[in-house]
């Protein structure tokens, strides 16, 4: 079988505004680089995990021989940006005098540093209301400088305008963005990430295949996201294996830590869908982390998506590594999905949802799949979702 082309919507636009900083150690550079950004006296945001592993430290030490002064620490973020927490860091922020923030952490404290930094600049002390505005936010300004080195390479949080909170639990987690709320520049340190836990490399990886398969198979997608996706998956399926074996192999560390960030400009570019829509729901209700959500939702929503137009699951099969020369679309799209679940074994991700005790009679399911239909995604999947088909991709992730 020959490529297809991959054809695209004839009009999008393409912008970028967080610069991304690429080094075994870019910490080093931080002084410098907020420097250039105006700022001096820093807050910083990270979780208690990161303390206890000595991960924060590695970048307050940096911070402390530097010309930066530390004025401001705040390390009681959880799992999930929450609002009750960012109103409280926001406080903090403006309680010692802070004028930069640098956060240390994944896609939670990421998004809380960004939450906290669009109160700080819109002069607000409460995200609730801003919470309620899913999409871009009107009238904003540029915020004050933010430099975020990701620990773990998942989210894409720190290249993206969106983030994802959790407020009200009725509501679920709510998709928000900000034009100016990236933070300004990435600093991917590969050396910040080597004590990462094998479990949690494992499922964060998942989340960034998710947002470069979700990018790739969208509608929105374009030839620039294609191509950025398209890679994204390459890379981790090539180094998530040598990192689940060789934890301390830096260079397989940073190639994910780059993988991550292109599948989240490839994601915020063309948008996601069923997978990260069915993923939320789970992670308000039943609390499974964001990226182990989506490892479990991920083929069964790749089965349901390709069964309508398998097109782009040819490049996505291909990107896998899977030879298609001799394959039908629908044969290559559905060898995507079962490279996926040899990815999935061979990293140790078997969890279904029956394991977070995720019930199968309707009732009990109904406030999942009223979560699911409503959240922000769910209607950038590219097949249409009844109510009826997210029941079964929940039955069937059981
Ligand atoms: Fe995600």
């Amino acid at each position: 079988m020959k490529h297809p082309i991959l054809s695209f919507e004839p009009f999008f636009t393409w912008g970028w505004r967080s610069k991304i900083m690429y080094k075994p150690g870019a910490r080093e550079e931080l002084d410098f680089e907020m420097e250039n950004l105006g700022g001096t006296k820093v807050f910083l945001c990270t979780d208690k995990g990161l303390v206890q592993a000595d991960v924060a430290e590695m970048v307050i030490e940096t911070i402390k021989a530097s010309r930066l002064e530390l004025v401001g620490f705040y390390d009681k973020i959880v799992q999930d940006a929450r609002i009750d927490l960012i109103n409280e860091g926001a406080a903090l922020y403006r309680k010692c005098g802070a004028d930069c923030m640098v956060s240390v952490g994944g896609g939670s404290v990421m998004d809380t540093a960004k939450a906290i930094n669009i109160l700080i600049g819109k002069g607000l002390d409460d995200f609730s209301p801003l919470a309620d505005q899913v999409g871009l936010f009107e009238d904003a300004e540029p915020l004050p400088p933010h430099i975020a080195f990701p620990t773990t390479a998942g989210t894409g949080a720190e290249v993206s305008y969106g983030m994802v909170v959790l407020g009200d639990i009725t509501k679920g987690k709510i998709t928000c963005g900000h034009p100016y709320c990236s933070p300004d520049i990435a600093m991917l340190d590969p050396e910040l990430t080597v004590n990462l836990p094998p479990k949690i490399t494992a499922f964060t990886a998942m989340d960034a295949m998710t947002h470069a398969i979700e990018a790739v198979i969208n509608g929105s997608a374009n030839p620039i996201s294609d191509s950025l996706g398209l890679h994204a998956i390459r890379i981790i399926m090539t180094y998530l294996p040598e990192v689940m074996k060789n934890a301390d192999n830096v260079e397989a560390r940073g190639y994910l830590l780059l993988a991550s960030s292109m599948a989240g400009i490839s994601m915020a570019n063309a948008l996601l869908g069923a997978v990260h829509s069915t993923a939320h729901a789970l992670g308000a209700l039943y609390g499974i982390p964001h990226g182990l959500a989506n490892s479990i939702m991920l083929p069964h929503v790749m089965t349901f998506n390709l069964e309508e137009d398998p097109t782009r699951f040819i490049f996505i099969a291909d990107a896998m590594g899977v030879k298609i020369d001799d394959m039908t679309a629908e044969q290559a799209a559905r060898a995507a999905v079962e490279a996926l679940k040899d990815l999935q074994k061979s990293v140790g991700l078997t969890e279904t949802l029956k394991d977070f005790g995720v019930p199968d009679d309707r009732e009990a399911l109904q406030p999942l799949i009223d979560l699911a239909m409503g959240d922000a995604q769910t209607p950038y999947n590219p097949r249409y979702l009844e109510e009826d088909d997210v029941y079964d991709l929940y039955l069937k992730a059981r």
